[in-house]
């Protein structure tokens, strides 16, 4: 989607993708990954999720990018942070201790912004991209971290029912996106809260996603 579409729902208010606690797929499912504390996890269009916490509370280096500035400040605030706030090359780069926020562009984002990435965590980035920007989205995110291994949560449901975002992402899309690169396994499957649960009866999924080499 354009950003000034994101934008404009971050000035109304209108977030209603914010979770009030971690996801519980992450919390679940995110150790499969096997990361350790100390390894670096990259969240793509993160918004000001309560999953970035909980990634720093287990030890990680984490980074994230975002298109809003105010989300990215409420992420350091809430966590009682004073960031260093510096320009990269078409980015802002906010940073303290183990936590780097970009504002910015996902697709200005380059390999030297991130270093080493370890995992990726991708919950409602793939979904809130346009399904003919989706192939783009996923060869990026892969050449920016070196094709780590991913926990990806999307979700599932008949398009016709709702205009995205979040678009539907079925298992077919995830795995013709990625099946190049890595082993996919649907890890679990439940149906979605909230207002996409209502209308689609949409089925939320959480994916593993294991480099082939
Ligand atoms: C559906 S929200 C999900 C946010 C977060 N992952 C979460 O779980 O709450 C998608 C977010 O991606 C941001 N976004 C969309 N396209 C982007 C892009 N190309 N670069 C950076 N951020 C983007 C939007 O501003 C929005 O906050």
């Amino acid at each position: 989607m354009e950003q000034e579409f994101w934008q404009a729902r971050w000035r109304e208010n209108r977030t209603g993708f914010h979770e009030a606690a971690p996801n519980s797929l992450l919390t679940r499912h995110f150790p499969a990954l096997g990361l350790t504390a100390g390894q670096s996890v990259f969240v793509p269009l993160c918004g000001k999720a309560l999953d970035l916490d909980w990634l720093c509370a287990q030890g990680l280096r984490v980074t994230g990018v975002e298109f809003n500035e105010g989300a990215v400040e409420e992420v350091f605030a809430r966590q009682g942070l004073t960031p260093e706030i510096t320009r990269a090359q078409g980015l802002i780069r906010y940073q303290a201790g183990d936590l780097t926020l970009f504002a910015g562009d996902f697709f200005a984002v380059a390999a030297a912004h991130l270093g080493a990435v370890d995992a990726v965590y991708d919950r409602a980035a793939l979904v809130a991209v346009m399904p003919e920007e989706r192939a783009k989205y996923a060869a990026h995110l892969n050449r920016i971290t070196g094709t780590a291994k991913q926990l990806l949560i999307a979700f599932s449901y008949d398009q016709s029912l709702m205009d995205g975002p979040p678009f539907s992402v079925p298992g077919q899309a995830v795995e013709a996106l990625y099946r190049d690169t890595h082993r996919v396994t649907l890890a679990q499957e439940r149906a979605a809260d909230g207002r996409i649960g209502k209308l689609c009866n949409a089925q939320e999924q959480a994916w593993l996603l294991t480099p082939l080499s």
